[in-house]
């Protein structure tokens, strides 16, 4: 019997009575976050990054970072192992005695795990990349990426910079206008739309459930909160299963429907990983770029001489995507579990130990930036952030995200070089995703 959570989204079958759904909540939210307000309280570090990071600014939570690194490399809380080092972080996500994923066997609660169909690795019906490890994840990789090349990606720069055009042609500039909902979030929204084959009139409809569902990255939901995403969830699947048979009946000029006709001697995805695929691609491709872009504008603001030595040196635009990513990534950590038994930088971690690494503490490490809390977008080795993650989960989508950031953010300041925001920019509540969900601006 094995009951299993993850920390990305989670299945939306519609599963049992409300009964059932009060026990996932209770087990998978109430629960932690009872768990992790205690141990915060207590000044427990792993328990104050849950607690304290929703709703400020990632700069705010330097002290929490550089706490994590002032005992050593790995610092034990009292429920789970967290970690700001940068060799450390890589260190766990290569490392094969860790998975994503927190897969719980036995133990007290798994009976009742069981009832209340906890059992669901990762989004949606089949477990997506993310949650998958080898040797399944290597199959399963190696045919993704085989459409999802940098080459496939440079193909759609030009498409991208139309896209971004299109969008600030419909802006008024003499009035203000939130930059996120007109922008930032409909610039990756419509490319990888266009990329998954979906037609222009159902995009509204997954905006919808792409806003409704990105709390469940999240720990420690609300009742409230937690009803709407696995009910957003539960209507994206429906809506993916008649998508991937439009897809097969008709398929286009898209990289989804490459990815339906792509296999690995003679064998494809089946069906279920297909669509699991699609459901990542779209949150994560959607979800992390629309903070990528509306991060960078807050940052700009703030720092008008940086965008100023931009444009004296339009080809620093791609270091300063790379720049923006390292110190306000869209992701601030990713979770692993310790498969057996072992040793992280000397410290014993045993089996089933949950180790937090945390990538915007990682992007902030001394021993790898220098002056780290500055925001310079010349700066020499910023691409060596871990905004993206590292090792066999190293995020797909990096170049598309890199080149819609420089994109979107190039076309975004040649067209309105006078862009200031307004006050009234609100960030988004969730800790995990970071960004803003509204930047009120006016473009001249
Ligand atoms: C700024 C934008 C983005 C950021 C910050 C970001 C971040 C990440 C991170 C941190 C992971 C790994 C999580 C872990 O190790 O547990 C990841 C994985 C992934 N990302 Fe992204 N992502 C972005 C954009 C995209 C885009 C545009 C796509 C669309 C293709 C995408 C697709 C994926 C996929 C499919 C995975 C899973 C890879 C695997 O498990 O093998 N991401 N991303």
């Amino acid at each position: 019997m094995t009951a299993s959570t993850s920390t990305v989204a989670r299945t939306a079958t519609p599963r049992g009575s409300i009964l059932k759904q009060r026990v996932r909540w209770g087990l998978d939210h109430a629960l932690p976050r009872t768990v992790m307000s205690y141990a915060a309280r207590k000044g427990d570090l792993p328990g104050r990054l849950i607690v304290e990071s929703g709703n400020v600014e990632t700069a705010d939570l330097v002290d929490l970072f550089d706490a994590a690194r002032a005992d050593g490399p790995l610092h034990r809380g009292r429920f789970s192992f967290t970690t700001a080092s940068q060799v450390t972080v890589k260190e766990i996500l290569t490392s094969p005695d860790f998975r994503t994923g927190i897969v719980r066997a036995g133990g007290p609660l798994a009976g009742l795990r069981e009832w209340a169909d906890i059992d669901i690795l990762g989004p949606l019906s089949a477990p997506s990349l993310l949650v998958t490890e080898p040797p399944d994840h290597t199959r399963y990789r190696k045919l993704v990426t085989r459409v999802f090349t940098v080459r496939a990606v440079e193909q759609l720069r030009g498409r991208t910079e139309q896209i971004a055009n299109d969008l600030l042609d419909k802006l008024d500039p003499s009035s203000p206008v939130d930059l996120v909902e007109n922008y930032c979030a409909r610039l990756p929204l419509t490319v990888i739309t266009e990329i998954l084959g979906v037609e222009a009139s159902d995009q509204e409809r997954v905006l919808t459930f792409g806003t409704a569902a990105a709390p469940s990255l999240d720990l420690g939901l609300s009742w409230h909160t937690f009803v709407g995403v696995e009910a957003a969830l539960q209507d994206f699947d429906a809506w993916l299963t008649d998508h991937m048979d439009h897809l097969r009946a008709h398929p286009g000029d898209n990289l989804m429907s490459k990815l339906v006709a792509a296999t690995e001697d003679g064998v494809g995805l089946n069906d279920a990983e297909l669509k699991a695929t699609a459901g990542l691609v779209l949150a994560a491709g959607f979800e992390t770029t629309v903070n990528l872009l509306g991060n960078a504008i807050a940052l700009f603001d703030k720092h008008p001489d940086q965008l100023a030595r931009l444009r004296a040196e339009p080809g620093l635009w791609s270091n300063a995507v790379d720049e923006v990513l390292r110190i306000d990534p869209p992701v601030l950590l990713t979770g692993r579990m310790a498969v057996r038994d072992t040793t992280v930088a000397g410290m014993r971690v045993p089996e089933g130990a949950i180790v937090s690494t945390l990538l915007a503490g990682a992007n902030r490490d001394p021993e790898v930036f220098t002056d780290p809390n500055a925001f310079d977008v010349a700066r020499p080795n910023a691409a060596e952030h871990m905004s993206f993650s590292a090792g066999r989960h190293y995020c797909l989508g990096a170049s598309l995200a890199r080149m819609e950031g420089e994109v979107g953010l190039r076309v975004l300041y040649d067209r309105f070089p006078g862009l200031a925001l307004q006050p009234g920019a609100e960030r988004r509540p969730t800790r995990i995703l970071r960004g803003y969900d509204k930047l009120p601006a006016r473009l001249s």
